[in-house]
């Protein structure tokens, strides 16, 4: 079934980058041997999904929760999954995949109930909201609680810059973020963006504390020190007229 608002036209990508992206933090904090059954691999995932889609684009399998459950048993660590979503049948599909593979998860009915009081565990928040103004906000607040409590858990969104750009430059939104704002209200050191794609100008940012494992130019993932990051950055931050210097009350045929 291709659900509305979880389906697109780029979810297959997201998807498998993701898969990918997922696999590689979890050999990361394995191999460096920071999970115990008491200090379990931590994903919290505050916009579960419907526990699998089926999209018109191509896409067959599982969210972001059980994909990261089916890696976790493949690499025979301990982990705990804290998730939610707001629709309810969203919610037992989730609880009842997840409990194929795991029963130490929690399937929340809030996003922001998925905030740890503190955590000390290495692990991975990933945020894939839907694309409206008030899950940009709600997001961010996200972000930043638990970049603030928890500095071993790495930060990972999936956003759409179009959108941010649009609320931003909207006369009647009051949204001023730009993905530097996003960045520089939440604690993290390092933020790492990969290549966007498309007009909606999709993309993923990780905030890390430790850059090294998370610069990745085979998947066009630059840290946003680095030359291609900032291009990157700068290129999503700014409009076409903000980039030219062109103020927005001038029409097409007076600037050529
Ligand atoms: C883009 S989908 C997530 C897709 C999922 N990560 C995957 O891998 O397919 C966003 C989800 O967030 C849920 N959602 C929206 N607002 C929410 C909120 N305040 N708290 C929890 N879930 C929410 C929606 O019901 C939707 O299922």
């Amino acid at each position: 079934m291709c659900i509305d608002g979880v389906c697109g036209k780029h979810t297959k990508e997201k998807q498998v980058f993701f898969a990918k992206f997922m696999e590689h933090h979890i050999k990361v904090v394995s191999q460096i041997g920071r999970t115990s059954p008491r200090s379990p691999y931590m994903y919290i995932d505050p916009f579960g999904g419907p526990g699998h889609i089926a999209c018109d684009n191509g896409y067959d399998g599982p969210v972001s929760s059980v994909r990261v459950a089916q890696l976790m048993n493949r690499f025979d660590l301990d982990y705990k999954i804290i998730t939610s979503d707001i629709n309810p049948e969203y919610r037992n599909d989730l609880q009842e995949l997840l409990s194929h593979y795991t029963n130490n998860c929690n399937v929340l009915t809030d996003a922001s109930s998925c905030i740890p009081i503190h955590s000390n565990n290495y692990g991975m928040v990933y945020l894939d909201p839907p694309m409206s103004l008030d899950s940009f906000k709600l997001t961010k607040k996200i972000m930043m609680e638990i970049a603030r409590t928890s500095d071993k858990l790495d930060l990972l969104v999936y956003i759409s810059n179009r959108l941010i750009t649009l609320f931003r430059t909207h006369p009647y939104i009051r949204f001023s973020d730009t993905l530097q704002d996003f960045m520089d209200g939440i604690k993290k050191e390092f933020w790492i963006i990969k290549r966007s794609t498309s007009g909606n100008q999709y993309t993923f940012l990780c905030g890390t504390n430790y850059e090294q494992w998370a610069v990745w130019g085979k998947e066009h993932f630059y840290s946003t020190r680095s030359t291609k990051g900032k291009l990157i950055l700068e290129h999503l931050n700014n409009t076409l007229k903000e980039r030219l210097f062109i103020p927005e009350d001038m029409d097409q045929q007076e600037m050529f």
